[in-house]
């Protein structure tokens, strides 16, 4: 991307009016008066952003930093001991507990700001989008400094100017937008992967999901966009992307000329230097018979596909306004499975919706021991305001739901410990991305189909890939050996 060097910025003059150039402007301003503070500190300012929802709330996550560094503040994690200076809670309001979870972390806080009086808080996110939130934020976190939504993230550099300038807390909560603000600096987490937008938003309105208020309409990004930011990544060092959208599978369709999701794998496949490729989600309504036989011939998309189930019942998946039936998804996910062997299928079901008897759950566990995913979530049914099953009258109560999660986690579990078990033995290819979080002297990666191995080795093969013959089958993951070239 052509970013633009803030050192060639005329910050004397009137903001400009057009993006991202008005949001160069404002971190040029911002940049001005960070500097000067820590001038004054003679430390560095610290900033943290803390993601608490999906790959594309991560993404967004990796522009907010993108922005605060340019202006000035050094990044630490949440394992550093150090408080910072400015922390943002990048938010998720998909279920209850993702709201409960942020609560707690803002009680926490409190403490820290009452030490540490300088330092400023900001809130943004999906949770944001909802007018109660923003009330009881307001009124019992009255110390939050700096609130904004989903559509404004690239915004923050204006927002922070305008809280480092009048000394007010700054709420900001656009309710749409159709325009995509490209061209942003942006802080990867990964060296060597990374995720790319490829839509924004969700036209699907399943009946128990809060995204589609949160996060406004769909909206594609052009391919060529699309394709411009993948070359930059790989000249960079990215060997794997990960192409985001709620339902990557209506891609393209509302573009001036339209372009198939389909489409647009085969022309990332022919971007030389890059690997591997994976995206996130298909909705199964538009999986397309073009999709299969493209990742079918592919060299570069990986053996994984995310086919969320939600529910196995024909009747569930009505009132869920998912527009297949039991039929129909068994039927594609069974077509998967044989035009693309060794793919590995995983899934998202939810327990307990409203109105979900019995036969319907053993539909659900029918669906699973048939397809025999390799990895599956699962969840609680959360009652989200504002949807159309939270009005629905036959809640199920909670002790149901509870044994039928259970059962279901250990259905889902014996599964997928059988279906790792199939690999052992075998070699794949194994993209290498960190050191073992408990024993620094072995290395974790992960393989096309998604599953992760740990193995003996080192630093130096972080980003690589490599091939590793898998020993052991630990459930979710495998203890294995690389080999040598
Ligand atoms: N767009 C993706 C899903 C995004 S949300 C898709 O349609 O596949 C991720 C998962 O959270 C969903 O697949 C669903 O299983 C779960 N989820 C969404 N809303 C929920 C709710 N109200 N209660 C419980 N789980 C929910
Ligand atoms: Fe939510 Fe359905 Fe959209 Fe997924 S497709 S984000 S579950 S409304
Ligand atoms: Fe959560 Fe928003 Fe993603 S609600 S799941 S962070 S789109």
């Amino acid at each position: 991307m052509n970013e633009i060097n803030l050192d060639l910025i005329d910050t004397t003059g009137e903001p400009p009016v057009t993006e991202p150039e008005r949001q160069y402007y404002y971190m040029a301003k911002c940049r001005e008066i960070i500097s000067e503070k820590i001038r004054e500190k003679q430390r560095p300012l610290y900033c943290q952003t803390r993601t608490f929802g999906c790959q594309m709330n991560a993404k967004d996550s990796e522009k907010l930093t993108g922005i605060l560094k340019q202006i000035g503040y050094t990044e630490i994690t949440q394992e550093d001991t150090i408080e910072p200076d400015f922390i943002l809670y990048n938010t998720c309001t998909v279920r209850e507990n993702a709201n409960l979870k942020v609560y707690g972390h803002l009680g926490y806080l409190k403490k820290q700001k009452q030490r540490h009086p300088d330092m400023l808080i900001a809130l943004c996110g999906c949770m944001m989008q909802e007018e109660t939130v923003v009330e009881k934020i307001k009124k019992s976190y009255p110390f939050v400094d700096l609130i904004f939504g989903t559509y404004n993230i690239y915004q923050l550099a204006e927002l922070i100017y305008e809280r480092l300038t009048t000394k007010k807390n700054v709420i900001e909560i656009l309710q749409a937008s159709k325009d995509i603000v490209e061209e942003l600096p942006i802080e990867r987490k990964f060296s060597f992967k990374s995720g790319v937008n490829i839509m924004f938003g969700c036209d699907n309105y399943c009946s128990y999901c809060i995204v589609p208020y949160v996060r406004g309409r769909e909206r594609s990004r052009k391919p060529e966009d699309i394709i411009k930011e993948i070359k930059k990544l790989v000249a960079d060092g990215v060997v794997e992307i990960m192409l985001l959208g709620q339902n990557v599978n209506s891609y393209g369709k509302n573009l001036e000329q339209p372009v198939s999701f389909a489409r647009l794998l085969e022309m990332v496949e022919e971007i030389d230097g890059l690997e591997r490729i994976r995206f996130m989600t298909s909705h199964p309504k538009d999986l397309s018979e073009e999709l299969i036989a493209v990742m079918k011939k592919s060299k570069k998309i990986c053996r994984h596909l995310h086919l969320p189930l939600q529910s196995g019942s024909s009747h569930i998946l009505k009132t869920m306004n998912r527009h297949y039936d039991k039929e129909k998804y068994i039927a594609l996910a069974e077509k998967i499975r044989r035009e693309i062997p060794d793919v590995s299928l995983t899934t998202d079901i939810i327990v307990g919706f409203p109105g979900e008897t019995e036969e319907d759950f053993l539909d659900t566990l029918d669906v699973v021991k048939r397809i025999r995913y390799d990895s599956a979530y699962t969840f609680i049914y959360s009652k989200r305001t504002g949807t159309p099953a939270a009005r629905m009258a036959n809640q199920v109560p909670e002790e149901v739901v509870k044994d039928r999660f259970n059962r279901l986690l250990k259905e889902v579990q014996t599964i997928s410990a059988e279906q790792t078990m199939k690999n052992v033995g075998k070699t794949f290819e194994v993209l290498v991305e960190d050191i073992n979080e408990h024993d620094s002297s072995l290395v974790t990666g992960r393989m096309s189909n998604n599953s992760t191995v740990h193995f003996k080795g080192n630093q130096s093969l972080i980003g690589k890939i490599v091939n590793v013959r898998l020993d052991e089958a630990k459930g979710f993951y495998y203890m294995g050996t690389m080999e040598e070239e």
